[in-house]
């Protein structure tokens, strides 16, 4: 301990240079003049067998230009050191990801580069790897979230239009039971008839629900605007909520993928709202924007709490999924009343008129 500290002439620079688990090199006149083990095996050779090499030689085809120009404005003096990534040649050709940090020196009187090098092959292979997955994944979810969707229309078309059919003409037969049924001796069997009667029209209420909740019908019949409206005032009739409903004066112009999308994004939080605001009032409004359509929905609830995301939790990852899907921006904040504010940007360049007038 009496001998601490070292002056820097004391230390044995060498033999850190020579252990030193990075690369490190110098290069005079576009040469490497000295490499350590880790920098030469790095590239596939023994010290003895890389020391002379032209960086050019060292390098991938794609990279020389940069490394050149990078050699060059240190030399030159015109910037004192450069910290980059790059792509080497190993001796049997394939690419080695390198990060480099160099800077200017003077070697035997001349100008010289020394240098560090860390080989992160296997860092850039893994974000590579991570990115692709990433990649797949997001394309799973949209291949789920849009055979989700041909399903659910198919089945809502199913339920409102044969079951829906085969109920109705039940329904016209059980209303003339109910007519003749009146005008026989048999009272107990009119009750039963007109009993039967209101049991088939809850019956086709329920089977248009169910279709509606699949898929609004409205939505491809007369837009997007007028299937908010009603969803909206619904959803306030049925959890006793005040709601308000702003849309623009021009027909929305969105391609039939945006406008579902829209709907379900729209239809989420309003099952959030009703689930965790303990709101009483909702307020929606879409605007229009040059080549952008905004959608705020706010509520004067409690607000979202910032505790981390409940495992499981999906209603807000989905949302965001279909907002990318259609080249969307979806923010959440704080709405004016305290509460949860929603804001989706949609782009509408390249769009296509969404079906009916919305
Ligand atoms: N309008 C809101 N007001 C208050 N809290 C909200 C609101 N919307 C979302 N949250 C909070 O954000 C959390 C995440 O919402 P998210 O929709 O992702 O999940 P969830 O509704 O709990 O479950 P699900 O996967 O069934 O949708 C909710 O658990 C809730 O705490
Ligand atoms: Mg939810």
């Amino acid at each position: 301990m009496a001998d601490l500290p070292l002056d820097l002439d004391d230390v044995p620079f060498r033999g850190i240079v020579e252990q030193s688990l990075a690369g490190i090199y110098v290069v005079l006149d576009e040469r490497f003049a000295y490499a350590n083990d880790t920098f030469a095996a790095m590239f596939g050779y023994s010290r003895e067998d890389f020391v002379g090499r032209h960086m050019a030689d060292c390098v991938t085809a794609d990279s020389i230009d940069e490394v050149m120009r990078n050699y060059r404005l240190r030399i030159r003096g015109e910037v004192a050191s450069i910290h980059y990534f790059t792509k080497g040649r190993h001796r049997d050709g394939h690419a080695i990801h390198l990060e480099l940090h160099a800077s200017k020196v003077e070697c035997r009187g001349r100008p010289a580069l020394a240098g560090v090098a860390l080989d992160v092959t296997q860092r850039v292979r893994a974000q590579e790897e991570l990115r692709n997955s990433r990649e797949r994944l997001r394309e799973l979810a949209q291949h789920l979230n849009s055979a989700r969707e041909t399903e659910r229309a198919r089945l809502a078309r199913e339920v409102h239009d044969v079951l829906g059919g085969m109920l109705s003409s039940a329904k016209f037969d059980v209303s003339r039971m109910v007519r003749r049924s009146a005008a026989l001796d048999a009272p107990e069997l009119h009750t039963i008839a007109a009993d039967l009667l209101t049991l088939m029209q809850d019956t086709i209420d329920t089977a248009r629900s169910i279709s509606d909740q699949l898929r609004p019908v409205s939505l491809d019949a007369h837009g997007l605007a007028s299937t908010l409206q009603q969803t909206l005032q619904r959803f306030g009739t049925r959890h006793g909520i005040q709601v308000s409903l702003q849309l623009p004066a021009a027909p929305l112009q969105l391609p039939p993928a945006s406008a579902t999308q829209i709907f379900r994004i729209v239809q989420e939080a309003l099952t959030n709202v009703q689930r965790h605001a303990q709101a009483r009032q909702v307020e929606l409004s879409l605007h229009l924007a040059p080549q952008l359509l905004l959608l705020t929905l706010r509520d004067d609830g409690c607000g979202m709490d910032a505790s981390p995301r409940r495992p499981g939790a999906m209603g807000l990852l989905g949302m965001a999924e279909r907002a990318q899907e259609i080249g969307g921006r979806l923010e959440f904040g704080r709405s004016p009343q305290g509460g949860v504010e929603l804001m989706l940007q949609v782009p509408l360049d390249h769009a296509t008129p969404e079906a009916g007038h919305a």
